[in-house]
């Protein structure tokens, strides 16, 4: 039977920052950014935007169109910057979404991989009882202190994922290539807002475990490098993806010529050069950039998937493209909700970047300002009040 990637809609916050004006504050070079590191701009939430109101905004699309919600049996939301340390964001999500009761709901962890995670556990499922559909949501905000190297790769971003039998977008193959190692590349501590990252080491872990699990992936027997005709990788800027892709090319000695090798992931990187790192989501808003800005029909066409997640955790997996893709794809609405943002000056950008986050249990109403469909109100008695907009 075949599983996989059923619908996808992802969404961003209505704000950002260009990084020629980082670039300026900073006296850097803006082409060290939009070249170096390939970013041109990063999302910034509103105050009363969270992973859970985005999450749910990702999702809404795909629950409206469902004729039968009560058929996702499971929501699985993967983050790294999660809101509470006990519930679930998804629990929060459900009930934005109004999704059925008898849905099971969990909150994944590891870094930016988890919802490769939940991808592989919502295969599992529906595998058992083809009948039923996860959705998978990732949501994230990458926060990094100010004036480190690591402010131009922030960003936010949220990407729903509806796994299903005989799938509309893409199949997903059931092998993969694993790797798992204890290192501190990127961490944030319970007591931090911020994450913590050693970065030019982290790009290191990143390559050394793309062969691992690259090579875990062909000990078993996967596919050869040649069978593919692109490569998604996990996005923490967009110029990692091309030291990655060249890092595996290298290793399995392709003789690809320097455009061959580019047309294989450029598709992939269009939204995320606008929307900054979005953590766990940041992979599968590639997918959606490459589903919608392929310059031909990539029906029947191989996909590989690297995800990468600090501290760390890698998987390389396969996923093949149904013909007829194009038609279930949201191409229009994700192009209208990046090309309707709005550009924030230096100090609008301070502002959101302190964003609310009272500890006291006191009674904190937050000002509207998303123009999402879904907003954080209030965070009254250490609870967070969350409103449809
Ligand atoms: N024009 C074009 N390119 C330029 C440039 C200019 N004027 N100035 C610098 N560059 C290039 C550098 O040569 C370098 O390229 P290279 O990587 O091919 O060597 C690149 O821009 C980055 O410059 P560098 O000085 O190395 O940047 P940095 O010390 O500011 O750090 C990161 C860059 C990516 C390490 C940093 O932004 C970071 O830590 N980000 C977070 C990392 C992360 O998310 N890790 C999680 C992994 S999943």
């Amino acid at each position: 039977m075949k599983v996989g990637i059923d619908d996808i809609s992802f969404y961003t916050s209505n704000y950002y920052l260009d990084l020629r004006t980082l670039a300026e504050v900073h006296n850097i070079d803006v082409e060290k950014y939009y070249v170096g590191i390939g970013q041109e701009q990063m999302g910034m939430p509103a105050p009363d935007e969270d992973v859970v109101t985005m999450g749910a905004a990702a999702a809404l699309p795909i629950v409206r169109q469902l004729e039968q919600p009560e058929s996702i049996s499971t929501l699985l939301f993967a983050t790294e910057s999660g809101i509470d340390q006990s519930k679930s964001a998804g629990v929060f999500a459900h009930q934005l979404l109004g999704l059925p009761a008898t849905c099971r709901v969990v909150e994944l962890k590891q870094a930016c991989y988890s919802a490769t995670a939940a991808i592989q556990m919502a295969c599992a499922l529906v595998a058992r009882q083809p009948q039923q559909r996860v959705l998978v949501i990732a949501s994230d905000i990458a926060r990094y202190d100010l004036d480190s190297s690591g402010e131009p790769t922030q960003g936010c971003g949220a990407v729903a994922l509806l796994i299903a039998a005989n799938p509309r977008l893409v199949e997903i193959e059931p092998l993969s290539g694993l790797h798992t190692e204890d290192v501190m590349d990127f961490w944030r501590p319970n007591y931090r807002s911020t994450a913590l990252v050693d970065g030019k080491y982290s790009t290191k872990i990143y390559l050394k475990s793309l062969k691992s699990a690259w090579q875990h992936y062909r000990q078993q027997g996967g596919r050869s490098l040649r069978e593919f005709a692109f490569f998604c990788y996990h996005l923490p800027f967009t110029r990692m993806a091309q030291k990655a892709h060249a890092h595996l090319l290298k290793l399995e000695s392709a003789e690809l010529t320097a455009a061959e090798a580019e047309a294989q992931i450029t598709d992939t990187l269009q939204y995320n050069k606008r929307i900054g790192n979005s953590y766990t989501a940041s992979m599968y808003i590639g997918l959606a950039s490459l589903l919608e800005n392929a310059r031909e029909d990539i029906s029947e066409k191989l996909i590989g998937f690297f995800s990468y997640g600090s501290g760390c955790v890698a998987e390389f997996y396969a996923g093949r493209v149904v013909p007829g893709y194009q038609q279930w794809l949201r191409k229009h609405e994700h192009q209208q909700l990046l090309a309707n943002r709005q550009q924030v000056d230096y100090q609008t950008y301070r502002r959101l970047y302190a964003y609310p986050n009272p500890v006291d249990g006191q009674e904190h109403n937050i000002a509207a300002e998303t123009t999402g469909p879904f907003r954080l109100a209030a965070i009254n008695q250490h609870k967070r009040i969350y409103q449809a907009v």
